[in-house]
C-alpha cells in the first residue's frame, strides 16, 4: 500500500477521480494501547464498528486479544485472521445454526442473550455444553448517547432476575452486559446502567462472575466534544468495585467507535458546485452513511494545494455520487466560501461506521486505499501520547544522568 505524508500529498501526487481511504495505523495502535493499559478490565474490540483485516491485525498487536463478534460472517473473519483470538459473540439474537458453527468450528464459548428463548437455542446448539461463557443483556437507557440503542435488545427488568437465574443453571460462568447507546457524552451514562446491574443482582441473588459495560465510549466530532476516557474509565471502576459480586469477577468492554474512529479518513473530489451544496464523488451509501441518515457532522478540510487563505468560510451540504435524492449530507461542512468543481475535501473521522458501511450501489464504491503518516483531524488520544512519550524521554534523560 502506498504511504503519503497527508492528504495534500496524495492529491499532488495522484489527482484521484475517485475517493480514496487514508488509513492511519499510528492512530488505531495508540487508541488500542490506551485502552488496554488504562480500561481497568479486559477491552473486546467491536468488530461491525470496523472490520478491515488489517485494523484487527493492528488492534491484537497493539494488546487487542479478546473481540466482540456480532455474525457468523465476523466470527469467521476474526477467527481466519487471528486464530488465537478470543471471540465473544455478543448480538443477544443468534441464528441456533449460528450458534453450533460458533461454537464447534470457531472455539466460540462466550454468547451474550436477552430472553429465555435464546438461552434454550445456546443451550440445544451446543449440545448443553459445560463450558459457556453467558452474559445477559440488560435493557439501559441510551439518554446519554447520541445514538440509542435502547429498543432492540435488552431483557425487560421484569424478566431479569429469572433469567439470570436460567442462565446461572447453565454457564460455567455467568454475566452480565450493556450498552448505554454509541457516543456516550457522559460517563454518568455508565453509572445509571451499573445502578441497574447492582439492582439486578440483588434481586436475583445470583453470583455473577463477569460484568461487560459495552460500547459506547466517544470520539471526537463537530459540535461533541466529550469529556476525557480516563473520567469515564474511572467512573466505571468504582461503580465495578462497590457491586456485590466476588473478588475475582472480571471487568470487560466493547469499544468500536472509539478504537478505530481516527483510524480513516476519506478524500473526496467535488464535481459540481450548485450555490451551497457541493456534489462530491462518495455519499450516504459510501462511506457517509452516518452523515445523510443521522446528519452526523464530521470534521472537513479543503485540500486545494493553492488555497487562498483570504476567503471566508461558508457552511455547505454535500450531495454523494448516486442518483438519489437520499444521497444527501446536510452538514453544515465549513469549508471555503470559493469551493467548486474539481477542489478536493477530506473528511475525517471515519474510521468507525464509515468505511465499514460502504456499498456498491449504483457502481459506486471502488475505493483505494494509501496510509498517511499525519494526525486525525481530531483525537482524544494525542494530549496522552504527547504526555507519555513526554515521560519516556524524562526518564531516559534521567537514566542518562
Ligand atoms: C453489542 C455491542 N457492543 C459494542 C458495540 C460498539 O459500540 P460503540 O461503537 O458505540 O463503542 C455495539 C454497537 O452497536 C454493540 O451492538
Amino acid at each position: 500500500m502506498h504511504e503519503f505524508p497527508d492528504a495534500l500529498a496524495v492529491v499532488r501526487a495522484l489527482s484521484p477521480d475517485e475517493p480514496i481511504t487514508l488509513l492511519r495505523p499510528h492512530a488505531a495502535q495508540r487508541a488500542a494501547r490506551f485502552f488496554s493499559e488504562k480500561f481497568p478490565g479486559k477491552s473486546l474490540y467491536a468488530v461491525k464498528a470496523n472490520p478491515s483485516p488489517q485494523l484487527l491485525q493492528l488492534l491484537w498487536d497493539s494488546g487487542i486479544t479478546h473481540f466482540d463478534v456480532a455474525s457468523l460472517g465476523e466470527v469467521r473473519l476474526v477467527h481466519k485472521f487471528l486464530p488465537d483470538a478470543t471471540l465473544c459473540f455478543m448480538h443477544p439474537v443468534k441464528s441456533e445454526r449460528a450458534i453450533a458453527q460458533a461454537y464447534h468450528n470457531h472455539g466460540v464459548r462466550v454468547f451474550s442473550l436477552d430472553s429465555h428463548e435464546e438461552l434454550d437455542k445456546i443451550v440445544r446448539a451446543t449440545g448443553g455444553a459445560a463450558d459457556l461463557e453467558l452474559c445477559v443483556r440488560i435493557r439501559v437507557s441510551s439518554d446519554h448517547a447520541k445514538l440509542s440503542l435502547a429498543a432492540k435488545f435488552g431483557a425487560e427488568p421484569s424478566d431479569v432476575a429469572s433469567l439470570l437465574a436460567a442462565t446461572r443453571q447453565v454457564a460455567d460462568s455467568l454475566g452480565i452486559c450493556f450498552h448505554v447507546g454509541s457516543q456516550a457524552m457522559s460517563p454518568q451514562a455508565y453509572s445509571d446502567a451499573m445502578d441497574l446491574v447492582r439492582a439486578a443482582i440483588v434481586e436475583a441473588s445470583v453470583v455473577v462472575d463477569i460484568v461487560d459495560v459495552g460500547g459506547g465510549f466517544p470520539s471526537v466530532y463537530p459540535g461533541m466534544e466529550p469529556p476525557v476516557l480516563e473520567s469515564y474509565f474511572d467512573v466505571i471502576e468504582h461503580c465495578f468495585e462497590d457491586l456485590p459480586i466476588s473478588y475475582s469477577a472480571e471487568l470487560w468492554c466493547e469499544p468500536g467507535r472509539a478504537l478505530c474512529a481516527e483510524y480513516a479518513s476519506l478524500l473526496v473530489k467535488v464535481e459540481k458546485r450548485r450555490g451551497k451544496e457541493l456534489y462530491v464523488n462518495d455519499g450516504a451509501y459510501g462511506a457517509l452513511f452516518d452523515a445523510a441518515h443521522i446528519g452526523w457532522r464530521f470534521p472537513v478540510i479543503a485540500l486545494n494545494p493553492e488555497t487562498n487563505i483570504n476567503v471566508r468560510m461558508t457552511e455547505f451540504s454535500f450531495y454523494g455520487p448516486t442518483c438519489d435524492d437520499m444521497d444527501f449530507m446536510p452538514g453544515p461542512f465549513i469549508l471555503p466560501d470559493d469551493m467548486g468543481a474539481g477542489d478536493y475535501i477530506e473528511i475525517g473521522m471515519l474510521g468507525a461506521y464509515g468505511c465499514a458501511m460502504r456499498t456498491e450501489f449504483n457502481g459506486f464504491g471502488d475505493v483505494d486505499t494509501v496510509t498517511v503518516g499525519d494526525e486525525p483531524m481530531a483525537s482524544l488520544y494525542t494530549q496522552i501520547a504527547a504526555n507519555d512519550i513526554g515521560e519516556k524521554k524524562n526518564s531516559a534523560n534521567r537514566s542518562k544522568q
